[in-house]
């Protein structure tokens, strides 16, 4: 055991609202790996840790969702009769084959590499024009003014939100990732969860009538189509999807963006590589998503008796947390310092985008964004300094981790 990890042994082994394990789990994973690769948490759900498992789990089909039975496990007996709990039984994420795959056929061919590519000139003119927008200030938050910008504005276009109505998602408060993480609510926090809800289901039927009356080349007229056909999906899976669609498009890539550009910034001689050699950008892109992950774990539960996995016998109905961020900094797959930012690393394989059935849908594009917003930001603002790289803000949630804010001056 190495000498950081003795030192932290007295430390609960997983605290996940700890604000010592927001601002960096990365000690408490190591921990994990080192000590309980399967470690049991007291919300009855293992934490796979070992890049070896997390890669095994999220593949093998005899592990499945199973939402209902999860999160009835983590929170009690009458959660799926909270609204947005019930929705979120119905994205296509939560969902095990064959709803899964009838889900996720309808919305698949808007994500393809080549349609994601065609993107890529409005993408530029997106960053191009918030940098814009501050160029002449000499400061900006680089979550609020350039990060979250980007990923909303595509994902409002994929969704035919029309630009009037977009007003409302840039002013909105980001409070939503509470729920996704594997710690029980308050009463307090499923109230504001379900208003949120509702608030967001109250503006998406307007948008279904709008689509229905006026189709345009856009997922919310396909969806809504589909629904229409009778067979393809019913409006609980529309509503739900749409939803789905619109929080996984933006909350994580503003995040790849943000975590990508203080990691550089923590690193300045990587930042001058990246600098210096803007050919790196798509290796770097993976070396974000490897280093410091938007996404931290997703979930899956064993559909039947599993046998050992990291020393611990996982039976049929066990639910199981898999550490993506941890898997990502495993020594075993990363022999070469896993803890150090390297955008020259070579065979960089993430799981920050999950796997199998339900690896990420928008990969190719939140790759895409990323890859574009940083490299412009770089150029056009190469004296660029973020103002606290040691405290900056960090956002309260586990599963997705993101920063708050993260000033910025030139
Ligand atoms: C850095 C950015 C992103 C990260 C780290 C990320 C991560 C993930 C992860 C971990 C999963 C779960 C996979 C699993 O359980 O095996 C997932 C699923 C999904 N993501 Fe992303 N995501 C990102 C961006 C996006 C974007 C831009 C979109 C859409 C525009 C998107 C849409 C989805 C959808 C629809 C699913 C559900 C897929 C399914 O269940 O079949 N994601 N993502």
């Amino acid at each position: 055991m190495n000498e950081a990890i003795r030192n932290t042994a007295a430390q609960p082994l997983f605290n996940p609202l700890s604000p010592d394990f927001i601002s960096d789990p990365y000690p408490a994973y190591a921990r994990l790996r080192e000590t309980e690769p399967m470690y049991l948490t007291p919300f009855k759900a293992y934490l796979a840790s070992r890049n070896a498992d997390v890669a095994m789990i999220l593949r093998d089909r005899r592990f499945g969702k199973d939402f209902a039975s999860r999160t009835i496990a983590r929170h009690g007996p009458g959660i799926m009769e909270e609204p947005v709990f019930r929705s979120m039984s119905h994205w296509m994420l939560t969902q095990d084959p064959p709803d899964h795959t009838r889900l996720r056929g309808l919305v698949v061919k808007a994500f393809t590499a080549r349609r994601v590519e065609d993107m890529r000139p409005r993408i530029q003119a997106i960053v191009d024009d918030s940098i814009d927008r501050v160029e002449k200030n000499g400061h900006m938050d680089l979550i609020a003014d350039f990060a979250f910008r980007l990923p909303v504005i595509v994902i409002c276009d994929m969704l035919g939100i029309p630009e009037q109505d977009r007003v409302i998602f840039f002013q909105r408060e980001r409070t939503g990732g509470r729920l996704l993480d594997p710690v029980p609510l308050s009463r307090a926090e499923i109230d504001e969860a379900n208003e949120g809800h509702k608030n967001s289901l109250a503006y998406f039927h307007k948008l279904f009538e709008l689509r229905r009356r006026e189709p345009g080349d856009d997922l919310t007229t396909q969806l809504v189509q589909a629904e229409e056909d009778g067979s393809k999906l019913t409006n609980d899976e529309l509503c739900a999807n749409i939803i789905l669609l619109f929080g996984a498009g933006h909350e994580t890539t503003v995040n790849l963006i943000g975590n990508g550009l203080l990691a550089l910034h923590r690193n300045p001689d990587q930042l001058a590589l990246l600098k210096s050699r803007p050919e790196l950008m798509q290796n770097a892109i993976e070396e974000f998503l490897r280093y410091d992950s938007s996404v931290q774990t997703t979930g899956r539960v064993a559909l039947e008796d599993i046998g050992e996995v990291g020393g611990k016998e996982i039976k049929k109905g066990d639910a199981v947390l898999c550490l993506l961020g941890s898997a990502n900094r495993d020594p075993a797959a990363y022999p070469d310092n896993p803890d150090k930012l390297d955008i020259t690393r070579q065979n960089i394989r993430p799981q920050s985008f999950g796997g199998g059935i339900h690896f990420c849908l928008g990969a190719q594009l939140a790759r895409i964004e990323a890859e574009v917003a940083i490299s412009t930001l770089l150029r056009r603002l190469p004296n660029l300094k973020i103002d606290d790289v040691v405290n900056p803000q960090w956002r309260p949630t586990f599963v997705l981790r993101g920063l708050k804010t993260l000033p910025a001056s030139w």
